[in-house]
């Protein structure tokens, strides 16, 4: 679409404008009204951020309409069948696979920066037993600032490496402590001989601070390999909530440690990276599969807040390709654990009746990636109030490769969205004993 152009005319004064249309390399154009404000003396009003694109990227793309997501250009079913995380994590960061060599290097970095200082350690020690592992997540990444901000040059790409290994490898150690914590357990210390994943399901599965493996106990490669396939799923997402979020906060200059605490708390809500524990809290409170058909009808309500927990997406509109592959794992891995849980039961009673609810379908309304995350999580023994928790380790690789891409751009600017005002026109203030 090269030299093509979008006109704009204004109704009242009859001035005209053209705009560039900016080609993408796949997928939708976009036009570059940066000087309409200059040109007509008025923004664009795009609440929700429906039809604005941020920034430019190279790292994710995704087509709503057809399920298809790519990282860095290879699509999502391929990377989850030859790819373990922290392969994809590197594509992310990197835009290339890499090979070997770069591969036992990039895991040797990752898990040499696992450990966290003593003294941070001890922040768990000031959470009540009950404060939520997101609650305690966002606080201690956000904290990892008080430890790497003297030392950190943000304007130096390898410093900003160093800074994003240093977040992947201690994601999964603070994460594994908000939990141990959570659970009056005494904390693991890391293990740089064992794979990501296996790593930190040791870190949060071990009985005692010794670990999961020394006891004899045996972490099953199955749910290793459901790990790296839920991770690589969470991996990335293109300009989300909570990536937009850190690509925000980052915009500003400010520390990395912070801007990836600020994702967190953006992931936690229910709208978004929260809704796979929502799906659970959702079928606890729906309670057996006799209780569907009126939880159906309280979703399809207008009136009524309730929605179906896992269903919809705003870019997804006919299915959505991390759940077709989280489907069938879903599946085998309740086969496999031989999990009885009656709300596996109901989880898969509400999938087929919603699937076949004209609301559901006209509204294009499907199950997401996080229906079946959390029934998975649940198998694999995770605790439910750990859902977020989880899909914020995987996501990490996805924030720090944008914040990487952002602060390599010199042209990024620093994000300030504009507002349609709808207050009171400017007015005269009185002191108090005159009103
Ligand atoms: N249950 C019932 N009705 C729904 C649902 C749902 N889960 N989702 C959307 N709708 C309805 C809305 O009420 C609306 O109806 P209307 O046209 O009569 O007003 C219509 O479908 C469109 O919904 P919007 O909220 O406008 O769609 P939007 O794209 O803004 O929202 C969202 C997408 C936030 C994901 C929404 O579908 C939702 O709240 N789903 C449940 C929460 C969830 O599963 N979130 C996880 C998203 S995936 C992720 O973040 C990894």
């Amino acid at each position: 679409m090269a030299n093509e152009a979008l006109l704009i005319k204004h109704t009242g004064s009859g001035k005209q404008v053209e705009y560039p249309i900016l080609s993408a390399s796949m997928g939708a154009d976009t036009v570059d009204i940066r000087a309409l404000h200059k040109d007509f003396g008025c923004f664009t009003f795009d609440p929700g951020f429906i039809a604005t694109a941020s920034c430019k990227s190279k790292i994710t793309y995704i087509d709503g309409d057809n399920g298809t997501l790519l990282y860095r250009g290879y699509p999502i079913e391929q990377l989850a069948q030859h790819c373990d995380f922290i392969e994809v994590a590197y594509l992310l960061m990197n835009g290339e696979l890499p090979d070997a060599t770069q591969l036992r290097n990039f895991n040797e970095e990752i898990l040499d920066r696992a450990t966290i200082h003593e003294s941070l350690r001890k922040f768990f020690d000031g959470f009540h037993y009950d404060a939520h592992p997101m609650a305690m997540s966002i606080s201690v990444v956000g904290s990892l600032s008080a430890f790497y901000h003297s030392d950190l040059d943000i304007r130096d790409p390898v410093s900003r490496r160093v800074c994003a290994a240093r977040l992947l490898g201690k994601m999964p150690t603070i994460a594994a402590a908000s939990f141990r914590h959570s659970v009056g357990r005494p904390f693991v210390y890391p293990r740089i001989d064992l794979g990501y994943c296996e790593n930190f399901l040791n870190m949060m599965f071990s009985r005692s601070s010794q670990t999961y493996i020394d006891q004899n106990h045996y972490i099953d490669p199955e749910f290793v390999k459901a790990l790296n396939l839920l991770f690589i799923l969470h991996a990335d997402h293109e300009q989300n909530a909570s990536t937009s979020t850190v690509r925000l906060v980052g915009s500003t200059g400010a520390n990395p440690y912070a801007c990836i605490s600020a994702g967190i708390a953006a992931l936690w809500g229910p709208a978004h990276g929260g809704a796979n524990e929502a799906v659970l809290t959702m079928l606890s409170e729906i309670g057996n599969v006799d209780n569907v058909p009126k939880y159906i009808a309280r979703a399809k309500d207008s009136n009524d807040p309730f929605r179906l927990m896992g269903f919809g997406h705003r870019v997804y509109k006919h299915f959505d390709p991390r759940a077709t592959i989280l489907r069938s794992m879903c599946h085998d891995i309740l086969k496999k654990t031989r999990s009885n849980d009656p709300l596996f039961e109901l989880a898969l009673a509400i999938e087929e009746i919603a699937l076949k609810d004209d609301y559901f379908i006209e509204k294009k309304l499907y199950p997401n990636v996080d229906f079946y995350s959390g029934i998975i999580y649940k198998a694999l023994g995770i605790p439910v109030d750990m859902f977020t928790v989880m899909f914020a380790i995987a996501r990490t690789a996805g924030w720090v490769a944008h914040w990487l891409e952002m602060m390599g751009d010199a042209s990024s600017p620093i994000g300030r969205p504009r507002q349609l005002y709808l207050g009171p026109e400017q007015r005269d203030c009185v002191a108090i004993k005159d009103r």
